[in-house]
């Protein structure tokens, strides 16, 4: 008898444990969901080596496609020994718009980039996918083509980005999608205060012409882009839109200087600088006409035509920007930020 009421005892001492353990678990669950928000408050510095090319736990795939979005014009650019595997035609790496990796808040990240897609494009005026957005980017950032839909580079890097969401901790303080909006000034870029800004802030990493610096070992691309001339995006791309610009600039420009929670330049130097810096010849997208068959939906800083208003063509390159938000406002009820 004795020996039975030792065994029952056991036997609820077990039950017992097993319970504490599920709820153990059970809460444990739900407050690393919650430690996940937290960790949107650290941050972490990026570091690809250990990241991403030496963890263990990262695929193959996805090491090819970080290979591919960072060092671009090696693995998919002008300087790929074969012409085949040249879909990009600049030697900028998609990485130099889309900071560390394409995890920097403030930068177009590329966090939770997956479930934001498919989504509706005014370009095309379409629903458009991940794949149509990558090549928007190959066809005029890149100034280069896009790639099929089936490609492995593409599928590559669609891994790598899918693969940001859970396999690497949050980098930043905020996950930040796009770029935080600069407010219009009323005014017209001053292409004096931008150049006399470019000079003090840029021209360092950027050059006397905006030809940037190059790696001293030629196989590679560039440790600091071109802003202008024959190698950088071309007049199709988003970068070429003043207020988009303004708003990648003031949030990380100059490098290592300025970030989203703490820039350096206001958004009215923002707005000189990149009016300046987009006053230069670069590569010229063809059939831009075809762009926003819908043109009311045009961002108002695309430079170039057809318009649906009657604003000239300088002013929808140089601004003023909000007498032409307000037109759109006011006969179309479209609130327009860039
Ligand atoms: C300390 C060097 C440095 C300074 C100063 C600097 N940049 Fe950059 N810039 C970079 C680097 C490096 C990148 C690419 C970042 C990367 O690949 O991680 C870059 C990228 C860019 C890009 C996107 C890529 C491209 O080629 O178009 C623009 C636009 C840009 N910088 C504009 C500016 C402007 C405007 C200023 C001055 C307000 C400025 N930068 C100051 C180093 C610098
Ligand atoms: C010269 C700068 C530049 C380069 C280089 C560049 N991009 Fe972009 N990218 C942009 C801009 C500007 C946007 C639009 C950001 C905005 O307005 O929110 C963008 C948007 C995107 C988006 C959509 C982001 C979102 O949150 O909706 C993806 C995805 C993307 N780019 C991928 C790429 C890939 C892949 C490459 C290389 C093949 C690349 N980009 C090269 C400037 C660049």
């Amino acid at each position: 008898m004795m020996l039975f009421q030792k065994l029952v005892k056991r036997l609820l001492a077990l039950v017992m444990t097993m319970l504490i353990l599920m709820l153990v678990v059970f809460f444990g669950i739900i407050y690393y969901d919650g430690e996940e928000t937290l960790q949107d408050e650290i941050i972490i510095d990026w570091d690809p080596e250990t990241l991403v090319l030496n963890n263990p736990l990262a695929p193959k795939e996805v090491k090819e496609g970080y290979l591919l979005l960072s060092a671009s014009s090696q693995y998919m650019g002008p300087l790929n020994k074969e012409s085949k595997q040249r879909y990009s035609g600049n030697n900028l790496s998609c990485t130099n718009c889309h900071l560390n990796g394409g995890t920097m808040s403030g930068a177009a990240s590329w966090i939770g980039i997956v479930d934001r897609f498919p989504q509706f494009g005014g370009r095309a005026n379409k629903e458009g996918s991940l794949i149509d957005r990558i090549n928007g980017c190959m066809e005029r950032s890149m100034n280069g083509k896009a790639f099929p839909e089936d490609a492995t580079q593409m599928k590559a890097m669609i891994a790598y980005m899918k693969w940001l969401d859970k396999g690497i901790p949050k980098l930043n303080s905020k996950n930040f999608k796009g770029y935080p909006k600069i407010e219009a000034p009323s005014f017209a870029v001053d292409m004096e205060k931008g150049r006399s800004i470019y000079t003090i802030e840029c021209i360092v990493c950027h050059g006397q012409n905006g030809e940037g610096i190059r790696y001293n070992d030629t196989k590679k691309g560039y440790q600091y882009p071109p802003l202008w001339g024959s190698d950088t995006y071309n007049d199709g791309a988003g970068m070429n839109r003043v207020l988009t610009a303004a708003a990648f600039i003031k949030n990380n420009m100059p490098y290592l200087q300025a970030s989203w929670e703490n820039p350096k330049l206001t958004d009215e130097e923002a707005y000189h600088v990149a009016g300046y810096i987009n006053s230069f010849p670069r590569p010229k997208k063809e059939n831009k006409k075809m762009d926003y068959p819908d043109k009311k939906l045009k961002p108002v800083s695309t430079p170039y035509g057809p318009w649906t208003d009657n604003f000239s063509a300088k002013q929808h390159k140089y601004g003023p920007f909000p007498p032409i938000i307000d037109y759109y406002q006011k006969n179309f009820g479209l609130k327009k930020i860039k």
